[in-house]
C-alpha cells in the first residue's frame, strides 16, 4: 500500500525554559509555521504549567502535546495531571512512556498502556514511545524489546476495538508510536538511518499484525533520538519513518523551524 501518511515533527521540551521564554518562543514558531505553509503537521509537546497559555497561541498552525497524562478521569493524585483536564485548555494528546519516564519514573509497559486508554478514550493523541537500550540492542534483543513494549501496553489499554486506536480523522490517526534508541537521546548519537529503518520496519509489521492491514497502514512511526536540522533528511525520506521526535535541537526555534522545513516537501 502506498504511504499516504502525513509526516508529523514534534518538540519534546522536557523541563526546560520559563513561562516568558516558554510564550515568545512558541509565538515565533506557531507565527512562522503559518507564514510557511509546510506540507507536514508541526507539534510542540510543552511542560504541563505552560500549556494553557501555549494554547491559546497556537490558532491551530502548532499541535500542542503534554509529556505525559495520567490515566484515571481524577482523583487524590498530588502532582498528576488528567487527560480531561488536558483537554479542557484544547490541549491535542500526550506524549506516553518516553524512556526518561521509563528510567526515571517508573513507568511500564501497563501503566503505559493505562495512560493510552484514557486519551484514546477522550479521542485524544497519545504518542508512544519505545526502544531498546545500548545493553539490550547489544544482545541482540531490539526486536523482542520493541514488540514487548507494544503488545503489553495495547493489552493494558484494554481496548477491544481497533478504531478507537485511529479515531475519526484517518489522517491523523489517534496513536502514533515514537522509536527513541535510549542509546541515541540526548547523545548526539543519532541511529543510522539503516538502523532506524529496521526499527521501524518491525514496528510496522507489528501493527499490521495486531491491527490488521487497513488499521495498522494508518499510524505514523516517529524516529527520535538525536535528531537535528543536518540530519533529519537521512530519516524522513525513508519508508516507515513518517516523522521525528525532536529533544534538544527543538529549544531554539529558528533551529527547530529549519528542521521542520527540512522534513516538508
Ligand atoms: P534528543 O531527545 O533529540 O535531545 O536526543 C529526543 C527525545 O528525548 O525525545
Amino acid at each position: 500500500m502506498q504511504n499516504k501518511r502525513k509526516k508529523l515533527i514534534i518538540g519534546n521540551w522536557k523541563m526546560f525554559k520559563d513561562a516568558i521564554q516558554a510564550s515568545a518562543d512558541f509565538q515565533t514558531l506557531s507565527d512562522n509555521v503559518a507564514a510557511k505553509n509546510l506540507s507536514i503537521e508541526v507539534g510542540v509537546a510543552a511542560p504541563s504549567i505552560f500549556l494553557a497559555d501555549l494554547a491559546r497561541k497556537t490558532r491551530n498552525t502548532v499541535s500542542l502535546f503534554a509529556q505525559n497524562a495520567h490515566w484515571a478521569e481524577e482523583g487524590a493524585f498530588t502532582g498528576e495531571v488528567s487527560p480531561a483536564m488536558l483537554k479542557s485548555i484544547h490541549v491535542l494528546g500526550s506524549l506516553v512512556a518516553h524512556s526518561e519516564r521509563r528510567q526515571m519514573f517508573a513507568e511500564t509497559n501497563q501503566t503505559a498502556g493505562a495512560r493510552i486508554s484514557a486519551l484514546l478514550n477522550h479521542g485524544m493523541r497519545a504518542v508512544y514511545c519505545v526502544g531498546e537500550t545500548l545493553a539490550e540492542r547489544e544482545k541482540g534483543l531490539l526486536k523482542e524489546i520493541l514488540v514487548t513494549q507494544l503488545e503489553q501496553a495495547f493489552v493494558a489499554s484494554k481496548i477491544r476495538n481497533s478504531q478507537t486506536f485511529v479515531g475519526s480523522d484517518p489522517n491523523k490517526p489517534l496513536l502514533s508510536i515514537a522509536y527513541e534508541p535510549v542509546w541515541a537521546i540526548g547523545t548526539g548519537k543519532a541511529a543510522s538511518a539503516v538502523e532506524a529503518q529496521e526499527a521501524h520496519t518491525i514496528i510496522r509489521t507489528f501493527l499490521l499484525n495486531y491491527f490488521g492491514d487497513e488499521i495498522g497502514n494508518q499510524f505514523q512511526i516517529l524516529y527520535g533520538g538525536s535528531v537535528k536540522a543536518n540530519n533529519v533528511s537521512e530519516f524522513i525520506n525513508c519508508p516507515n519513518i513518517d516523522g521525528a521526535l525532536v529533544g534538544g535541537a527543538s529549544l531554539v526555534p529558528k533551529d527547530f523551524l529549519e528542521l521542520c522545513m527540512k522534513s516538508s516537501n
